[in-house]
């Protein structure tokens, strides 16, 4: 019989890493150990306060532990041209129903992977920040980490300067840390998530549950939409973050590339950006695997199906 995956989330809720705690939360291939926040789509307090309510909504209960308020290199940054004044605007969600963790992102972290009786996987959703330091704090750790799947940078253009994606770009120098790290890397970046777009199909596959929580998720998908067409002039959002957690529950939703992925730290016009070499023209070792292509269908009945299940618990 094969045992779920451990994971941990970091995030920063955001509409689409609050997607990304409902499907941890439903699917059975993966055990969610527990849930660390960053800065990055809203302040510390806001993108924390909402992963809390997010396990509210889930009606899940575990640690959740509030991490990095800076970069490690800056400021904090935030996104509420994106996702709204809260972080993660446009439906009512519940108050958080139990207390976060003493314990910063770090300890909880290290204390959930070493006392694990197996490998624990990583999903990053938000900037690298907690995840370079735990690396950096953890050597001894290393070798108990399965994966780390981020959602993050891009093979093409960025979204938050023309050549940097938002995550990256958030924190650079965090970036490089985890890049450098050795350690197994799954990088699911603009490329592959502009392909999970929530478009009014999808809309209408969830509204059709006809569960409190589907409605809710329709109700945060639809804010989402206005907030990227107004920014971005795209008419269906591309739901991020989840792409980098359906992939370790289901290898087949993407085509992965072997390559050497760097990132900028110095350009003056492409700080952040991540440079992807796709064609071996660097020499370099490939240290990610880079998702290419997304299986639409088999994303979206994921997800879709972690919503019905979440909502038939209520
Ligand atoms: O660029 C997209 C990423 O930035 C997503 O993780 C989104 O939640 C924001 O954090
Ligand atoms: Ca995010």
């Amino acid at each position: 019989m094969t045992l779920p995956t451990r994971i941990i989330l970091d995030c920063d809720p955001g509409h689409d890493d609050a997607m990304t705690i409902l499907l941890a939360a439903a699917n059975p291939a993966v055990e969610l150990l527990g849930i660390t926040t960053v800065s990055g789509n809203g302040s510390l307090e806001k993108v924390t306060y909402n992963a809390l309510r997010m396990c509210a909504v889930a009606n899940i209960l575990v640690p959740v532990a509030k991490g990095a308020n800076d970069p490690i290199a800056g400021k904090a940054s935030a996104a509420p041209s994106i996702h709204g004044a809260t972080a993660l605007d446009g439906a009512e969600l519940p108050e958080p129903t139990f207390e976060l963790s003493p314990l910063t992102a770090v300890e909880l972290i290290a204390k959930l992977v070493s006392e694990s009786d197996r490998k624990v996987t990583l999903i990053p959703t938000g900037p690298l920040t907690n995840i370079a330091m735990f690396l950096q704090a953890h050597p001894e750790l290393h070798s108990k980490i399965e994966h780390i799947s981020f959602m993050g940078g891009s093979t093409e253009r960025g979204n938050w300067t023309p050549y940097a994606e938002f995550n990256i770009w958030a924190d650079p120098e965090a970036a490089d840390i985890v890049l450098r790290s050795g350690l197994p890397l799954i990088m699911s970046g603009l490329n592959i998530t502009h392909q999970a777009l929530a478009t009014p199909e999808v809309l209408d596959r969830i509204s059709a549950l006809n569960t409190d929580l589907a409605h809710t998720v329709v109700d945060l998908m639809k804010f989402f939409a206005t907030t990227y067409q107004d920014v971005f002039n795209m008419p269906d959002p591309p739901v991020h973050d989840p792409v980098a957690l359906a992939i370790i529950i289901d290898m087949s939703v993407a085509k992965l590339i072997s390559a050497p992925v760097s990132v900028e730290l110095t350009g003056e016009l492409t700080r952040g950006a991540t440079v992807v070499d796709l064609y071996g023209t660097t020499g370099q070792v490939a240290n990610v695997d880079v998702a290419m292509e997304l299986d639409v269908d088999k994303f979206w009945n994921l997800l879709i199906e972690a919503i019905d299940t979440l909502g038939k618990r209520q």
